[in-house]
């Protein structure tokens, strides 16, 4: 039992599989990578949870915090691109895991991949919606209160769970349904539809930064770190820094850990490898370069918001384009929002795209049933029933668990994919010295090591209820893996995988 739980699949089994069976086809260039990793960058984290950070746990420093957090993706990025240069295949994170660590660990960065991916979409759908709101009020338009949000909130003034007075959060679902149905009916994320998106949204960015520079005012960066530059608890004793009325940490590293959540979407540059020209040169710049462009930009955005208005008069709820209205700029008010909108829906594609990936190559190495999730639609040619199942999932958590709740599930969630990440080119070249890499992450061990304790650190940087969610969430995988995954496993049963090659 032991050896079937950390069994590998061998390096060059996944690369014949890479050669053998037709896939994808590779159409996709440098540019077009790094502008699928912008697309899936640039959306809720920046136009919304910016301000919860800020308001609640930054101040000013805010830039700092995406400093911090910029840093520790750089470091998973340098290991992503390693591995993307190595085994150039779908299946992202779960499939280096399968090659290193074993088939346990690569279940649980699986399992692990569906709350980054369908609970992160379900946190972008909610950004999604308040801006959306924000938009429609530029035309006298009012949704009833019921219909607005989620209903319940975290209040971190008392420290306790409330009841917001409203019922769904209906935008929220309605986006879900729409994005659901386009990837059905399979208009997939058709590489130039994405690149008009992109530009859509960094010209918007680009508007916040230099309009935005006019408006700053410096008094506003005063003080700079009114809680503090740390923000670091463990199980729920503060370590470093304050504690919030909810005895969650605050400060700039605590600030980090939620922005995080902007960085996500680099990683799926990754999951693109099979439809890449050149996979092994062109999916690590894909990945590299989309992050540091980013990385520039947040932390210009940062400082530009927080000095236009105090941080704590920073609007929770689409805090860009509330911060022009608040200097005197109403009219843009409706390109950042229009801008805002844009950018968060490719973000939504991308991530409710990636989902139903990640469980089919699950599912073709026996671990989820290929019946369901290897389904693909007679007429439409995608994977309908688990883009369904996604589509269900992520309307649902969007309409009823709250925006902070989700992001910070979200953000532990990948900070431990992206720490696997990391463990895992450590072992690669220990146990695999000679396999050919076209890319090879620099100073390694200490860039892997680096990666592994800045995600540590920045998940002890959320409040601490968020590890019991992650345990209860990595319980629930146990359960269906032991119950199925680990009875129908390709590595361990062969002839399970006869019989899904022979009904493919
Ligand atoms: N990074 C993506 C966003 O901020 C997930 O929306």
């Amino acid at each position: 039992m032991r050896s079937q739980l950390f069994a590998k699949k061998r390096l060059d089994v996944l690369l014949g599989e890479m050669e053998g069976e037709q896939r994808l086809r590779r159409v996709l260039g440098p540019v077009t990578l790094t502008s699928l990793g912008v697309g899936a960058i640039i959306g809720t984290g920046i136009f919304v949870l910016t301000g919860v950070a800020a308001h609640d746990k930054t101040g000013p420093a805010l830039a700092l915090s995406f400093v911090a957090a910029g840093i520790t993706c750089i470091f998973a990025a340098l290991c992503y691109a390693e591995f993307a240069s190595m085994v150039p295949v779908a299946g992202s994170a779960f499939t280096y895991a399968y090659a290193t660590l074993g088939e346990l660990f690569a279940w649980i960065i699986g399992w692990d991949l569906v709350l980054e991916y369908a609970v992160g979409a379900a946190t972008v759908a909610h950004g999604w919606s308040h801006y959306f709101q924000d938009f429609i009020t530029l035309f006298g338009i009012r949704l009833a209160h019921a219909l607005t949000n989620a209903p319940f909130d975290f209040n971190p003034v008392t420290g306790r769970l409330a009841a917001t007075g409203t019922i769904i959060d209906l935008p929220a679902i309605v986006i879900a349904v729409i994005i659901t149905a386009v990837l059905v009916i399979g208009i997939k994320e058709s590489a130039s539809f994405n690149a008009a998106m992109v530009i859509v949204k960094l010209v918007v960015v680009l508007f916040v930064i230099v309009v935005g520079a006019f408006y700053v005012d410096p008094r506003n960066w005063q003080p700079f770190a009114p809680y503090g530059m740390t923000g670091v608890s463990f199980f729920g004793h503060t370590l470093f820094g304050q504690t919030g009325k909810g005895g969650e940490p605050l400060g700039m590293l605590a600030g980090a850990a939620v922005i995080f959540f902007a960085y996500i979407g680099f990683d799926s540059v990754s999951t693109h490898a099979e439809e890449a020209r050149n996979p092994r040169r062109d999916v690590p710049i894909g990945i590299i370069t989309s992050l540091v462009l980013c990385t520039l930009l947040y932390i210009s955005v940062a400082a530009i918001l927080t000095g236009m208005v105090r941080y704590d008069r920073i609007n929770i709820d689409a805090p860009v384009s509330d911060a022009f209205k608040q200097v005197g700029l109403p009219w843009a008010q409706f390109l950042i929002s229009l801008g805002a909108l844009t950018g968060i829906t490719s973000v939504l594609l991308v991530m409710m795209l990636s989902q139903p990936r990640v469980l089919l190559a699950m599912a073709r190495d026996g671990l989820l049933p290929y019946g369901f999730f290897g389904a693909v639609h007679e007429r439409f040619r995608t994977p309908w029933k688990s883009t369904i199942l996604t589509g269900i999932f992520v309307g649902l958590m969007a309409a009823f668990v709250p925006l902070r709740i989700l992001a910070e599930l979200v953000n532990i969630g990948t900070l431990l994919a992206f720490l696997i990440v990391c463990a895992a080119v450590l072992i690669m070249r220990r146990t695999h010295p000679d396999a050919e890499r076209p890319f090879r992450a620099p100073f390694v061990p200490l860039v892997p090591i680096l990666g592994i304790a800045s995600c540590l650190l920045l998940m002890f940087s959320l409040p601490a209820e968020n590890w019991w969610r992650l345990i209860i969430w990595l319980l629930l995988g146990f359960v269906i893996y032991f119950g199925y995954g680990r009875r129908h496993s390709h590595l361990t049963f062969p002839a399970e995988a006869r019989k899904v090659v022979s009904a493919r």
